[in-house]
């Protein structure tokens, strides 16, 4: 029986392949996307689609028995994390490389039902650093502007941000780095800013201020589900095959054929299928779609692949970092889960960072200022097919983090000096006052211009594509789904008017 075909498969629902499958049914061609989690769109029992860190339960985490939340202990206790009895296909997966924890998410919608919204925009210069192939006057002219469009990109209101209890922790923050020295400054979000406003009056269901934000918000968050992807729906040339992983790509003729195994929310392998496709367009994340090419590469279903793939991966520079604040100091014990503030320090010509003023949404007075940094961090890591597991195994040592903890360390150093407080210590396993072990924000493995053309056609293989992170080379010196975002927007433009004119 011969595997059923169409025109165009887009694997992951993430930003690249949410673009792209947008762009592609607007054009009339269509398209099936292959997604490997749930979509979140159906209550639980408690009325809610998805649950909140403070409770978590099995929709938080993909197929594990415990959460593996990103602080390991509060006041020294055991009190963060939860067991969750049987493995479930929940939003959250962490996957756990040797000195390296990368937190992704699974669902419809990949990383956007689970991150902060944070939608900054690089800067220039440094944006022009990394990417040097990519015209940055059409980037910065036309596809970050209508990136932002398209995500539901917007900022607080200034005077609500003054005065606003939920945002006490931010501004306390705020006032140590200008006591320091440091700039601060506003980042935009995709979270509704009205929203919040409106929960906060308890006029709408709390979300941001429920502790919702890592395992999904139930309220105000524009994910992809809610943009992108209903547009691409919304052409009828596009769907969504749910709970389906790609597992193998070979070619087949002019196009590719793609194995597919789907299972059930217990992860249970229910069918084994194929694919066959004309365009494939790869959106399953920097370590997804890594791993993908990869396995075809070393197992020899695509042997010609370049050997650049599995190179130039990073971490943003990703440092997590708490101070502990005087009594006199107090962050608010109702915090909103979404960030809006950053200490920018990017252009010091030693120690560059950004650092987000990250809440710690515990429902009780903490004293804490907790931060995610983003440092620049030269190292890249690189992955290789590992036969035995048939997975990427990712190679990046301790020391290749250091980079990042001392630009952390020169920031935070400089705020505890001035205000006189030091570091807390009590939240990462170890005693630690960082943790440069996880990241947020992976990037690379199929780099643009490297793996790939200047526009994500992956080198010798007609009708493949690259279309997420694993095009960016390891640093953006911001959170980066704007980039991603605005990139696919720009790299699938060209491919539809050079590659893909209607058949
Ligand atoms: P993305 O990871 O979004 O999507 C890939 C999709 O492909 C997933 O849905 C996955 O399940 C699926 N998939 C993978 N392999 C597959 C296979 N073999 N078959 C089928 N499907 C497969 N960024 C930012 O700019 N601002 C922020 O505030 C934050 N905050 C943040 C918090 C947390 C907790 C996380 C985990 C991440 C962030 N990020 C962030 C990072 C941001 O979410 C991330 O950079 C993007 O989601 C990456 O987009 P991609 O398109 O590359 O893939």
């Amino acid at each position: 029986e011969a595997a059923p075909y169409v025109p165009a498969l887009v694997v992951g629902t993430g930003y690249g392949a949410a673009v792209t499958a947008l762009r592609l049914g607007a054009a009339g061609i269509r398209t099936t996307m292959i997604e490997m989690g749930q979509l979140w769109n159906t209550p639980g029992k408690d009325g809610k689609v998805f649950c909140s860190t403070l409770k978590p339960d099995r929709r938080s985490m993909w197929f594990s028995s415990r959460t593996k939340a990103p602080l390991d202990t509060f006041l020294w206790l055991d009190v963060v994390n939860r067991d969750l009895g049987r493995p479930y296909a929940g939003v959250l997966d962490r996957i756990d490389f040797p000195n390296m924890g990368v937190y992704v998410g699974r669902g419809v919608g990949g990383g956007s039902l689970v991150n902060g919204g944070m939608a900054p925009t690089p800067q220039r210069a440094y944006f022009e650093k990394m990417l040097p192939t990519v015209d940055a006057d059409a980037m910065y002219k036309r596809y970050f502007p209508l990136a932002r469009r398209m995500l539901g990109v917007n900022t607080i209101d200034p005077r609500y941000l003054e005065q606003t209890p939920v945002y006490k922790y931010a501004r306390v923050s705020r006032r140590h780095a200008h006591q320091a020295g440091f700039r601060t400054s506003v980042v935009p979000n995709v979270y509704d800013f009205n929203y919040l406003r409106r929960e906060e009056n308890k006029q709408a269901p709390r979300s941001a201020l429920a502790g919702e934000v890592i395992y999904g918000n139930n309220h105000g968050k524009q994910s992809l589900d809610k943009t992108y992807l209903a547009d691409a729906l919304g052409t009828g040339n596009v769907t969504i095959r749910t709970l389906t992983r790609v597992t193998t790509i070979r070619q087949q003729g002019k196009g590719y054929l793609v194995g597919l195994e789907q299972i059930d929310v217990w992860g249970k392998v229910v069918r084994r299928s194929e694919i066959s496709c004309g365009s494939l367009f790869l959106g399953a994340g920097s370590i997804g779609t890594t791993e993908l090419l990869l396995r075809a590469r070393e197992t020899g279903t695509l042997p010609d692949l370049p050997t650049a793939i599995g190179n130039g991966w990073g971490t943003n520079g990703n440092v997590m970092t708490a101070r502990a604040n005087h009594l006199w100091d107090p962050t608010g014990s109702l915090q909103s889960t979404i960030p809006t503030l950053a200490i920018d320090n990017w252009n010091d010509p030693k120690h560059p960072a950004f650092a987000e003023i990250a809440p710690l949404p515990v429902g009780l007075e903490t004293w804490a200022s907790l931060y995610l940094a983003i440092t620049v961090n030269p190292e890249r890591g690189r992955f290789t097919y590992n036969h035995t597991t048939d997975r990427a195994d990712l190679h990046w040592s301790a020391s290749q983090s250091t980079p990042s903890l001392r630009s952390a360390q020169a920031l935070f150093d400089k705020i505890n000096n001035a205000i006189g407080t030091t570091y807390r210590r009590d939240l990462f396993a170890g005693n630690r006052a960082f943790a440069a072990d996880f990241c947020y924000h992976p990037l690379g493995g199929a780099l643009l211009g490297k793996a790939t053309d200047n526009y994500g056609r992956v080198r010798n293989h007609p009708g493949l594509y690259v279309t997420d992170s694993s095009l960016i080379p390891g640093s953006l010196g911001v959170n980066p789904f704007v980039t991603i975002t605005a990139l696919a927007e720009r790299n699938i433009a060209h491919v539809l008017a050079t590659d893909l004119k209607r058949r």
